[in-house]
């Protein structure tokens, strides 16, 4: 039996255990009353309870764009200036939506020739903001994403990606939606139907340890019971993953846009994907694939990944944020570029060392993203937002500028 069994029996057992328990205790308690309502809300520790044990990759986490990009609608956490003289975003059809501070809220309020027409508070951040930010309001049980979007690189408002240029408060947030930018979601709704309705309590913001280590209360219960063993047990441990699997961990959410066949969050860390969605096997022209959103199936295009073992984990250390540090990303190019080896940049021989402090904008260079492209005040034009392409290349035209920067310095 594969760790990864043993590990669902144990909650499987566990759940089991807590529902007879329950079943029991209301049996007695209050004969012919309704049915005993099982929740599936697994059984999640949340990051807090992991500090005490691992303290530093804790510390570095909280960090990371990953844990911060969903939270609640704080100041802490809006990028944006409410400030009058920037709060402020002109449609095309004379609306004009301002974000405004009332209490100790924030909301998106629509005025019509300085008529109030339409407010809605901004309930959740979606977005650590190193590109932009989206706001989503609750309504009843249901999630709606506001029509003005935070753009980061123009540090403006924007309109939100995807919307005509009117001010619309009607786009739903699904479940696919929550999937990616949460830990879990609870979906209270049928089944297939839409808007989906969520528990507003049974919502784990950001993506957090147990999105990829698989819900750990069993762990933490565990390992706290026994504080000798010093094996890990009830813990989903990546290093022990097939590559596939360790892919498909992060290919969940930087796949790009997948078919599900089963409801959001049946995939769980350890998983594999086509078990939960429609995976084309068909090969894509490597033009074809956005760089938003879909790293792996960039990368899966390049001859690195095809020649070797790669996993996203060649080149990531997910625990910290590391964002800008090129020259690190570079040392893990030349893990498998040795020199020694022969399998240096060509490059090298008539550039120097200098190369070994950045192979990136050369060869992952930034590209306009055609999926998050906004709308700033007054242009007709989108701006893309920027991102690595994944695809390891040649890319000339880029040698050219990165060969000018480094022949200056
Ligand atoms: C009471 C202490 C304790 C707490 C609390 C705890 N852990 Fe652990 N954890 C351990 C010990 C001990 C090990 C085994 C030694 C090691 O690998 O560090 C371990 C191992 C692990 C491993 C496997 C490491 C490997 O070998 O690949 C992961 C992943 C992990 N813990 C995640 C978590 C997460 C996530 C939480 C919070 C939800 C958590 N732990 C809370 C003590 C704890
Ligand atoms: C549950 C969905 C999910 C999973 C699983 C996931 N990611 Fe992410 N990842 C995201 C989202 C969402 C962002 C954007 C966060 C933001 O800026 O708001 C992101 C951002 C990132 C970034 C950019 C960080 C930065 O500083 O801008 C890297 C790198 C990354 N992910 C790598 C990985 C790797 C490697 C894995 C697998 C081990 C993985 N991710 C698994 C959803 C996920
Ligand atoms: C298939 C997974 C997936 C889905 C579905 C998804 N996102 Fe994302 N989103 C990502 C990833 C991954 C990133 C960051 C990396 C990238 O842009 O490639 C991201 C980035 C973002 C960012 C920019 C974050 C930042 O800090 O710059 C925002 C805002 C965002 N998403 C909002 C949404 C909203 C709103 C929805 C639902 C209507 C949604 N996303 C649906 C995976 C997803
Ligand atoms: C985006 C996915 C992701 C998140 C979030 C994440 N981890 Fe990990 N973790 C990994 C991967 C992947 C590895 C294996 C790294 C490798 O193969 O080098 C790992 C390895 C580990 C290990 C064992 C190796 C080591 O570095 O000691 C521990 C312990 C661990 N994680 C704990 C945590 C804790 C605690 C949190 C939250 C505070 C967390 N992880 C959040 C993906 C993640
Ligand atoms: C896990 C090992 C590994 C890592 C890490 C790695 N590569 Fe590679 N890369 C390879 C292998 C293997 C090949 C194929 C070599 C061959 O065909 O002889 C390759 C090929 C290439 C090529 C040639 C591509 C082509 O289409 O001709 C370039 C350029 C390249 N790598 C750059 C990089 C850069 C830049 C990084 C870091 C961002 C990197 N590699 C990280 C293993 C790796
Ligand atoms: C100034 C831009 C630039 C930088 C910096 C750079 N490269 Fe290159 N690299 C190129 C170009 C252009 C080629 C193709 C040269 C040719 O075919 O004559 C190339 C070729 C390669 C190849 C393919 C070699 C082959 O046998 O076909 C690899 C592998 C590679 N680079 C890895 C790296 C690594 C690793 C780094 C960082 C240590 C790096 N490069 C830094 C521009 C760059
Ligand atoms: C060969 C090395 C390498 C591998 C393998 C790799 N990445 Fe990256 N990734 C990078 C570099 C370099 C950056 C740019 C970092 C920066 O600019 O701060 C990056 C950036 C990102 C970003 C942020 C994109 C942006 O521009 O904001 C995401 C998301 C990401 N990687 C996800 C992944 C995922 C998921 C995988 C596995 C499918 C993966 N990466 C595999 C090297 C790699």
């Amino acid at each position: 039996m594969s760790g990864m069994d043993k590990y669902r029996r144990s909650i499987i057992t566990m759940v089991t255990i807590v529902m007879m328990v329950a079943l029991l205790t209301k049996c007695i308690g209050r004969q012919n009353q309704e049915e005993v309502k099982t929740s599936d809300w697994p059984e999640f520790a949340g990051s807090a309870a992991c500090e005490g044990c691992h303290k530093d990759i804790y510390a570095a986490h909280i960090k990371t764009a990953h844990f911060l990009t969903t939270k609640p609608a704080t100041e802490t956490y809006i990028k944006g200036s409410f400030a009058a003289g920037k709060n402020k975003f002109l449609f095309n059809n004379g609306m004009e939506v301002a974000m405004e501070k009332r209490n100790d809220s924030f909301y998106q309020v629509a005025y019509l020739n300085g008529i109030e027409k339409k407010i809605r508070r901004f309930d959740i951040v979606i977005g650590s903001g190193t590109k932009g930010q989206s706001f989503l309001n609750w309504k009843g049980n249901r999630l709606f994403q506001m029509p003005i979007t935070y753009f980061t690189a123009a540090d403006q408002w924007s309109n939100s990606p995807g919307y005509p240029g009117k001010a619309a408060f009607d786009r739903p947030i699904t479940s696919r939606c929550m999937e990616c930018h949460t830990t879990y979601a609870e979906v209270i709704s049928p089944i297939g139907k839409e808007p989906e309705a969520f528990d507003r309590n049974k919502i784990l913001y950001g993506v957090d340890c147990e999105k990829c280590h698989g819900p750990a209360a069993l762990h933490v219960e565990f390992q706290t019971k026994n504080p000798l063993d010093t094996t890990g047990k009830y813990i989903v441990k990546p290093e022990q993953l097939s590559r596939q699997q360790n892919l498909d961990l992060c290919a969940l959410c930087h796949g790009g846009r997948l078919v599900k066949t089963s409801p959001s969050f049946s995939f769980t860390a350890g998983d594999t994907l086509s078990k939960y969605f429609a995976i084309d096997t068909s090969r894509k022209n490597v033009a074809d694939i956005d760089v938003h959103g879909n790293q792996y199936g960039l990368l899966a295009s390049s001859k690195c990944f095809n020649k070797s073992q790669m996993t996203c984990s060649s080149c990531h250390n997910t625990h910290e944020n590391e964002k800008g540090k090129l020259e690190v990303f570079s040392q893990r190019c030349l893990s498998c570029h040795k020199q020694e080896d022969g399998k240096q940049c060509k490059l090298f021989a008539k550039l120097g060392p200098v190369i070994n402090k950045d192979c990136i904008d050369c060869h992952m260079p930034k590209q306009a993203s055609r999926s998050i492209a906004v709308f700033l005040q007054g242009e007709n034009i989108p701006t893309p937002a920027l991102l690595r392409t994944h695809f390891i290349s040649i890319y000339p035209e880029e040698t050219k500028k990165v060969q000018g920067k480094m022949a200056k310095k």
